[in-house]
């Protein structure tokens, strides 16, 4: 256990998501105390890279003055107000402007929230108001994707598709439906080309919108490259041949810019690395850095128009959060993006996204790797057991979890998505740091290959290499 007394106290207190709730009574928690750039500080001192940003949202880094400062000097001026019934703030006005004028594709509105989850569950109600303004009341099944993630409310857990999400929590909801993972490396067929995979991905979505019947299929929401899933980057051509399919019935695109958006693959947007052609956005996590919680669904003219058609009918527009635009989120995402321009970010990863990629690419040849992926400042290297047959080890072995328990003992902080270990540091990391993470990888990569050895998952005749 990590420290008996705040451990203990942790254990007794707290429920942790995403946690093997019987697990942690043993193992308890690493308790993390500061932060400094791309590095936290667990409270034994130890110093932890942070290879995943926090959860994907960290992307100043731990210790950016001039966000804790938008925050004060906010909360001293307003600490509270809100959105609802004709009110309305400065900084939350300038916060929206912002937004719509970096917005991949034109858009005419934002609405906040407090969260990813937030903002998915609000486009699925927003998708069946948009269809009753239209009279179309049949128009509501919402297609999402095998292991995409959009969250855990009722609706945006719906809408993800992993089954652990799904399962003893009665989900998913009616009216959401789950298509093919376009996931190259696992599901491509023997000689199948990539722009192959993504035809028979796309005339399989069209295949399931035609047994469905199209006057029932609304929207699709999908994430530009899959996070949480296992970064799954989309085969080439998949975008420009789904899409097609999507405006040939009628059929809105949601783009989940969760973790994609805000200069994570190296443009400003994932939507723009594919030349997606989204009807609406949902944003979270890098719009304020993760530094106060804050997301945003931006919605296309077209959608807007019908919102403003139904709540004139009914009265009202009756959906919103307390902390809908709360005034020192608004301060501190409008400070990130003012940030994101002024350091030249974007320029940044750009600089410094090859060394990563080329680094983790350098593991391709590693015994226990499947494949390697990436773009921009987001990756994942998926072990398997065998690397001919692409064989994955048995999750009850729980190889992927040994892997970044061991990166936690060599000071690196990293996410297992089953066996694929996924990276998504901090933005401003520098080369260096880069290569540290990716050292300290390498030593936790070693380390599993000597277990699986030992337990006899794999070939005893496996060497293991250390990649540089
Ligand atoms: C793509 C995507 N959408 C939605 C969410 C849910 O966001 P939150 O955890 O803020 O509710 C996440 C979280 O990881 C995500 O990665």
């Amino acid at each position: 256990m990590a420290n008996t007394t705040s451990a203990s106290r942790d254990i007794a207190a707290t429920i942790h998501p995403y946690t093997n709730l019987k697990l942690h009574e043993s193992e308890g928690p690493i308790v993390i105390t500061e932060g400094d750039g791309v590095f936290v500080r667990g409270e034994d001192g130890k110093m932890y890279l942070e290879g995943l940003a926090g959860l994907w949202c960290v992307s100043l880094g731990f210790s950016e003055r001039r966000l804790a400062e938008a925050a004060y000097r906010q909360m001293l001026k307003l600490p509270f107000y809100h959105t609802f019934a004709h009110k309305a703030t400065d900084i939350n006005i300038e916060l929206s402007e912002k937004l719509l004028s970096i917005a991949p594709v034109p858009m005419s509105k934002v609405f906040f929230v407090n969260s990813g989850s937030e903002a998915n569950d609000t486009v699925v109600k927003l998708v069946w108001y948009y269809n009753n303004a239209l009279g179309r009341p049949r128009k509501k099944k919402i297609i999402s994707r095998s292991k995409a993630y959009h969250g855990v409310t009722v609706a945006s857990a719906s809408l993800t598709g992993l089954p652990n999400n799904h399962r003893d929590f009665d989900l998913p909801i009616h009216n959401i439906l789950h298509v093919d993972c376009p996931h190259f490396y696992r599901f491509g067929l023997p000689g199948e080309s990539e722009e192959a995979f993504s035809s028979r991905m796309a005339d399989s979505l069209e295949k399931r919108i035609l047994s469905e019947d199209p006057e029932t299929v609304a929207a699709m929401i999908a994430e530009p490259i899959m996070g949480a899933g296992g970064v799954i980057l989309p085969p080439a051509t998949y975008w420009e041949k789904i899409q097609a399919v999507l405006r040939k019935y009628d059929i809105l695109l949601i783009a989940d810019e969760v973790i994609c958006g805000f200069c994570r693959t190296g443009e400003m947007w994932g939507t723009t690395t594919y030349a997606m052609k989204p009807d609406m956005i949902t944003c979270a996590k890098g719009l304020s850095s993760g530094y106060l919680p804050i997301g945003a669904v931006m919605v296309s003219e077209a959608i807007y128009q019908a919102l403003v058609k139904q709540s004139a009918k009914i009265g009202m527009f009756s959906h919103g959060f307390t902390y809908s635009g709360h005034p020192a989120s608004s301060a501190v995402a409008l400070e990130t993006l003012k940030i994101y321009e002024s350091d030249g970010i974007l320029a940044h990863v750009r600089r410094v996204a090859p060394r990563l990629q080329a680094g983790l690419r350098r593991f391709a040849d590693h015994p226990l790797v499947g494949e390697v992926r990436g773009i921009g400042l987001i990756g994942a290297v998926e072990l398997v057991a065998d690397k001919a047959t692409k064989a994955s080890f048995d999750p009850a072995e729980g190889v992927g979890p040994f892997l970044v328990k061991r990166g936690h003992h060599h000071g690196v902080i990293l996410r297992a998505m089953g066996d694929a270990i996924a990276f998504c540091p901090p933005l401003i990391i520098k080369e260096a740091e880069i290569d540290l993470l990716l050292e300290r990888f390498a030593l936790a990569l070693n380390d599993t290959l000597a277990m699986v050895r030992e337990r006899g998952l794999v070939d005893s005749g496996m060497v293991p290499v250390l990649a540089k």
